[in-house]
């Protein structure tokens, strides 16, 4: 049987995050320079983002580029920052025919211009449709994103217009990036590492983990229905007990 028709329809993850991980060393066992890896990684970004929405699955966010990736050696940054203008202007137009929306989030104002310009102009291209939406993390983390929030709610309190008692989990969220975005169900996470890497800390709160040894050049669709099979088959209870987790809906 397909892979594809074990998946409920009806259990589907709103929200699929990938730190997409094990380019270099998937590069390097072929005896290969790491930038062959990170190219190898488009087309593995080309079949989760087409399945995803093949499935309709509703958010979709790829971890491309962290704020400690900085500090990879010059020429890797170099080089990665060339493959996301050439990736996202070669493929501006087949996510616009299949309906994607395209998004980011991270400290965007550190990227090159040429990055910055090639990203906004995706955006607003595909700024109308209805289908996925693809969210791309770059020069992004965790602790960067909460650190700002903190800092624009303590401008407010410190300029009177925001009183601390206000301060909530719901408000909170309000200054993240993703505020506007639900969190993640099922965070995957390649290449047989078991570790969240200052990714999504505060929206992966509740969210399946979900690791599999597979180099993310080699990722391909079947690997993500099995991702989702494994997600479909657990028992999320979010705190509660399981008699109780019909009424656990809110955001998890
Ligand atoms: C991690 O592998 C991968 C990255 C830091 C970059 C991922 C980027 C792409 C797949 C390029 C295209 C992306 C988009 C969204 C256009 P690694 O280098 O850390 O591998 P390693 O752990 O084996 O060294």
């Amino acid at each position: 049987m397909d892979l594809k028709e074990l998946i409920s329809k009806d259990k589907l993850p709103r929200h699929i995050a990938i730190i997409m991980d094990g380019n270099g060393r998937w590069a390097q066992n072929r005896g290969s320079m790491r930038l062959f890896g990170h190219q190898n990684g488009v087309e593995s970004v080309r079949q989760v983002v087409e399945a995803a929405g093949e499935l309709g699955v509703e958010y979709l966010t790829l971890y491309a580029f962290s704020t400690e990736n900085w500090n990879r050696p010059r020429s890797e940054v170099d080089a990665l920052m060339g493959l996301m203008v050439t990736s996202i202007q070669n493929e501006t137009e087949s996510l616009h025919k299949n309906n994607v929306k395209l998004s980011a989030i991270g400290e965007l104002d550190d990227l090159p211009p040429t990055v910055k310009k090639q990203l906004q102009s995706a955006i607003d291209y595909t700024s109308e449709n209805t289908g996925l939406n693809l969210v791309i993390a770059l020069s992004y983390s965790g602790r960067w994103e909460i650190t700002s929030a903190i800092k624009k709610i303590a401008e407010e309190v410190k300029n009177g217009d925001l009183d601390p008692e206000n301060i909530d989990t719901c408000m909170l969220e309000t200054y993240l990036n993703t505020y506007t975005i639900p969190d993640p169900e099922l965070l995957i996470r390649t290449s047989g590492e078991r570790r969240i890497s200052n990714f999504m800390l505060w929206q992966l709160a509740y969210t399946e983990l979900y690791f599999t040894t597979v180099f993310w050049p080699d990722f391909r669709k079947k690997h993500l229905y099995e991702a989702i099979i494994d997600f479909q088959r657990r028992d999320r209870r979010f705190g509660r007990v399981k008699t109780q987790t019909g009424v656990a809906t809110v955001n998890n």
